[in-house]
């Protein structure tokens, strides 16, 4: 990948997404443009059909734009590409694969020795905090257990960019909270730039240097908001006047 740094890793450029069938077209997404700088961590809020995961389905190249286009890295995005990891909210595992297996199966796909992909998943084991569950097989795995696997698959390829889809929408409030803290943690030891989907505006307040804000039909760009609160985050923050006031904001914009 162009190692240059002058430019921001991801451009997106007047951004359209209509699907057309034969019962008519709907436009998803209108003219949205936003850039994002190497090691940030955005959130994207907005209601649901806002067309969120089909923003997240054009930024991994899963769909082609409309009109406009998004730039990774110096390259205009066209189809799936290294360098980018995926997190959806089902994590979406191979049930008859390990843990260890799910992990290193981006890696065999691609060819890559058995002993070099087991060192890099087992690093990524322990990141993600379940080291001993190596050889358990996914229907044994709690929720937030399953979604670590699914970060810590994502991150084998070592990406510059991860996008995750509300991958703490099936968690219950409590756990959701400790996968956001984790997230932050895997974040900085990683030097990774994330852009988050999520429902839950606190959620994005708290985990974000910045918040997209989208409102529906079409989806359209309503605030882009720089989230000021010093990091580390820390659990009181959610009760401190400022963050009071980001979320106010945030909930007058996408209402
Ligand atoms: N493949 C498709 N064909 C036709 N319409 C689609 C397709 N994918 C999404 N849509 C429509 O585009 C709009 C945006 O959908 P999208 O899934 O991106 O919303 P979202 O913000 O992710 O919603 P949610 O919060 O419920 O996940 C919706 O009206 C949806 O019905
Ligand atoms: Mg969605």
């Amino acid at each position: 990948m162009n190692s240059a740094n002058n430019h921001p890793l991801l451009e997106v450029k007047d951004l359209g997404v209509t699907f057309t069938d034969d019962k008519g077209s709907l436009q998803a997404l209108n003219q949205i443009s936003f850039s994002v700088d190497r090691e940030q961590f955005i959130c994207v809020v907005g209601p649901s059909g806002s067309g969120k995961s089909t923003l997240i389905r054009v930024l991994a190249g899963l769909l082609a734009p409309t009109s406009g286009e998004v730039v990774l890295d110096g390259i205009p995005i066209n189809e799936p590409r290294q360098g980018v990891g995926i997190v959806f909210q089902k994590a979406n595992l191979m049930p008859w694969r390990s843990v260890l297996r799910n992990i290193t199966l981006p890696l065999e796909i691609n060819h890559v020795p058995q002993n070099e992909a087991n060192e890099r998943a087992s690093e990524l084991i322990e990141l993600v905090g379940l080291t001993g569950f190596e050889d358990w097989l996914p229907h044994d795995l709690s929720g937030g257990m399953l979604q670590r696997v699914a970060i810590a698959r994502s991150l084998i390829q070592d990406p510059d960019l991860l996008l995750l889809d509300e991958p703490f929408g099936a968690l219950d409030a409590l756990t959701r909270e400790k996968m956001g803290a984790e997230l932050l943690r895997i974040w900085r030891v990683r030097k990774k730039t994330v852009i988050m989907i999520t429902h839950d505006i606190s959620e994005a307040v708290f985990l974000a240097d910045r918040v997209l804000a989208i409102s529906p039909q079409p989806g359209n760009l309503r605030l882009d908001l720089e989230i000021n609160l010093e990091r580390p985050r820390q659990e009181d923050d959610r009760f401190s006047p400022e963050f009071v006031v980001y979320t106010q904001q945030l909930r007058d914009a996408i209402r």
